[in-house]
């Protein structure tokens, strides 16, 4: 890429979406500043030119550097000895596919939101390229970003649970009970599309979070499953609530719910990890902390920021216990790791504890597969569903 070396300057940053109104792309900005190993200074921000022209004015940046469209980003920062190390791609789930392969077949390292894309075929190119391209691809599942989660991952895989017998884990949502799709909501009436969002509504939405945390703690792969998908809400063309059963390769089990229609739940991701000897209770809304339950023993809460925690914790922590450490440093984490995997690979070397660990592009397909495995299972005809005899 370029001749100056990344490693003694912030990691120059392009976005591609993440627009005025739009969701993910201010928690990229955010996370991406935190820790100065990233400068925003590219972007397409905006499915529509001129707002996204607007949106680069209103964030300072360089208005050279302002594109009309992703294709336009790609010339216009090949062209430049400063060119950006990485894109962010902020855009609905079936714009992945086309701007990823654009950028990494420019010779571009890429930050790609999740679900890697909106159809498996995709998701398996692009896996494939990645490896090919030899550039780095990190695909932004948020929760692994937490240190409570690197944490319960290093339990796990140090034998604190013994084997593991079952995973449970959920992502419960409400924002989307009712049909807001047809009342303006943009973000619901792409997620509701299913060209533009993929197959699976809940389930690749939210569905895919649940499903990377659980693999990443446990440290479990999954073997089969068997699915339940439901849409409640009238007219709506995919999922909006998933029950899924998992078996682990080696006999442990699982079971997964994610549901945009759920009440009184706002990102109420928890997971639950039971093993012979202990479980592991982790729930994004106390992030801080972690509940371990030994058998026959004490249950002891882990609090973030303790001397005897783990380094992979460690790295990912910035303030004294007590002061609450969330979502915005999670993500954080994940910016930081995607700065270190980067640097160490221009570098040759191996990367430093935050930047092992870190979602890519392969975690992204596993995503992509789950979804599709899971939407074809609920469409199976034969799924063992047997009613009991009245009593
Ligand atoms: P959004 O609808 O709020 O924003 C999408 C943005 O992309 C808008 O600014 C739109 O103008 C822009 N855009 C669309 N097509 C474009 C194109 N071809 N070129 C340039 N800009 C384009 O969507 P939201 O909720 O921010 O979701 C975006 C992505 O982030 C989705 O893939 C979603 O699954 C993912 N996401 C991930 C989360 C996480 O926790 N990691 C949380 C929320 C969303």
């Amino acid at each position: 890429m370029t001749s100056n070396t990344s490693n003694k300057r912030p990691l120059r940053l392009g976005m591609v979406g993440g627009g005025k109104g739009a969701y993910i792309g201010n928690i990229h900005r955010i996370a991406a500043r935190q820790d100065g190993s990233w400068q925003l200074v590219a972007g397409a921000f905006d499915v529509d030119a001129a707002q996204g022209h607007a949106f680069a004015a209103a964030e300072g940046l360089d208005p050279s550097r302002s594109y009309g469209d992703y294709k336009a980003m790609i010339a216009g920062e090949l062209a430049r000895e400063d060119r950006i190390d990485a894109v962010a791609i902020c855009t609905p789930n079936f714009t992945h596919f086309p701007i990823s392969k654009a950028f990494l077949e420019a010779g571009f390292e890429v930050i790609c939101e999740k679900p890697l894309t909106a159809t498996l075929e995709d998701a398996i190119e692009l896996e494939k390229l990645v490896r090919e391209s030899g550039r780095f691809m990190g695909v932004t599942y948020t929760y692994s970003g937490y240190p409570m989660v690197h944490e319960a991952r290093q339990m796990v895989a140090a034998g604190q649970l013994g084997k593991i017998r079952t995973v449970q884990v959920e992502y419960p949502l409400e924002w989307m009970a009712t049909a807001i799709e047809s009342e303006g909501n943009a973000q619901a009436a792409w997620r509701t599309d299913p060209k533009k969002n993929g197959r699976g509504g809940s389930i690749g939405d939210i569905g895919t979070h649940a499903y990377h945390l659980a693999g990443f703690v446990s440290g479990l792969k999954l073997e089969s499953l068997t699915a339940d998908l439901a849409t409640f809400v009238e007219g709506r063309a995919l999922d909006d609530n998933a029950h899924v059963m998992l078996r682990y390769e080696g006999g442990a089990r699982g079971l997964l719910w994610s549901s945009q229609v759920a009440l009184g739940s706002s990102n109420g991701v928890r997971l639950r990890v039971f093993g012979e000897k202990a479980s592991l209770t982790w729930f994004q809304e106390q992030p801080n902390e972690l509940i371990h339950a030994k058998l026959n023993g004490r249950t002891e809460l882990i609090k973030r920021g303790a001397d005897d925690l783990s380094e992979a914790a460690k790295v990912r922590t910035r303030t004294p216990p007590g002061h609450p450490e969330g979502y915005l440093e999670a993500f954080a984490n994940l910016y930081a790791g995607y700065a270190e995997a980067i640097r160490a690979r221009r570098d040759g070397r191996a990367p430093t504890a935050i930047g092992i660990d870190i979602p890519t592009a392969y975690d992204g397909l596993k995503g992509v597969a789950f979804v599709d495995a899971v939407v074809d299972s609920a469409q199976a005809a034969s799924q063992g569903w047997l009613t009991p005899i009245a009593v």
